[in-house]
């Protein structure tokens, strides 16, 4: 009798331990990097970008906006070999990006130019100074790649994207994608940034974004059906144990 409930307990255990594989897996799919595919692109997909750490000092020296992040541009344009539309990657390399920027009370821009590839991107913040949130609220960006027919310009001053709250810094680990215009995105990588409100030239505490945080869901429901898994097993191991050993002591 008491094996048969064993076999019964261990059958449960096994099934938990399919569910937790198949949740595992489940998580692991998520969490891998997407490769998007280039369909006839004359860029190739470049992979991640690199992480640039971009500085905006005030008059007086200090530093009034930072902002550590990968940034990925893609532009649709009229390209001259290919005599049609077509979609343009480009990774901003921080070791050949000049900054400039900004900072006012309730406003704050950052300027980021590679003359190598003939891009200049300026993103600009503003500071609510009622609710003390600030967001995203414009993004500019020149280009004339070699491959352009036309230099592209692209313009949006009714964004809202980035959101944080004074004094605080915004992170996001997972890759996002601020949709600029028709023409024009770009994809943000490991992104931590503060355009107001620094302390010491310091980030503030981090707010994370929500993206983040539903992919911290994953690995906190895995612990937890694992930590259930354990002490059913040691349930089932303390019961058996108790029956074999009252088994011995009747013989
Ligand atoms: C670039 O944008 C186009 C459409 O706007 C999209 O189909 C494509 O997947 C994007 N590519 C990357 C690498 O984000
Ligand atoms: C600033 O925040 C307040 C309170 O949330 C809101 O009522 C107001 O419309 C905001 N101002 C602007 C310019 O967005
Ligand atoms: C600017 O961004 C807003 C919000 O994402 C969007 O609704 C609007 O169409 C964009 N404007 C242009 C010119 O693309």
């Amino acid at each position: 009798m008491t094996q048969i409930g064993g076999v019964q307990l261990w059958g449960l255990g096994v099934t938990l331990q399919l569910i937790l594989a198949a949740a595992l897996h489940q998580g692991l799919a998520t969490v891998a990097p997407t490769t998007v595919p280039t369909t006839a692109a004359p860029h190739k997909d470049p992979g991640r970008p690199d992480r640039g750490d971009y500085e905006v000092k005030s008059s007086n020296g200090t530093v009034c906006l930072r902002a550590s992040m990968g940034l990925q541009l893609n532009v649709t344009f009229s390209s001259l070999s290919q005599n049609k539309t077509v979609q343009g990657v480009l990774n901003l390399q921080p070791n050949k990006t000049r900054t400039s920027g900004s900072c006012d009370p309730d406003s704050a821009s950052l300027r980021l130019i590679t003359d190598a590839d003939k891009t200049s991107l300026n993103f600009s913040f503003t500071l609510n100074t009622t609710s003390n949130k600030y967001h995203l609220s414009e993004v500019s960006l020149s280009a004339d790649w070699p491959d352009m027919k036309d230099a592209v310009l692209a313009h949006n001053n009714s964004l809202d994207y980035l959101r944080g709250s004074l004094g605080f810094s915004y992170m996001c680990r997972e890759e996002q994608t601020l949709k600029v215009t028709q023409n024009f995105s770009i994809n943000t990588f490991q992104v931590q940034l503060q355009p107001f409100g620094l302390s010491g030239n310091q980030f503030g505490a981090a707010e994370e974004c929500q993206l983040d945080e539903d992919d911290m869901l994953i690995p906190i429901i895995v612990g937890a059906a694992l930590a259930g898994l354990v002490l059913i097993v040691l349930f089932a191991y303390l019961i058996g144990r108790k029956r074999s050993h009252a088994g011995y002591q009747t013989i």
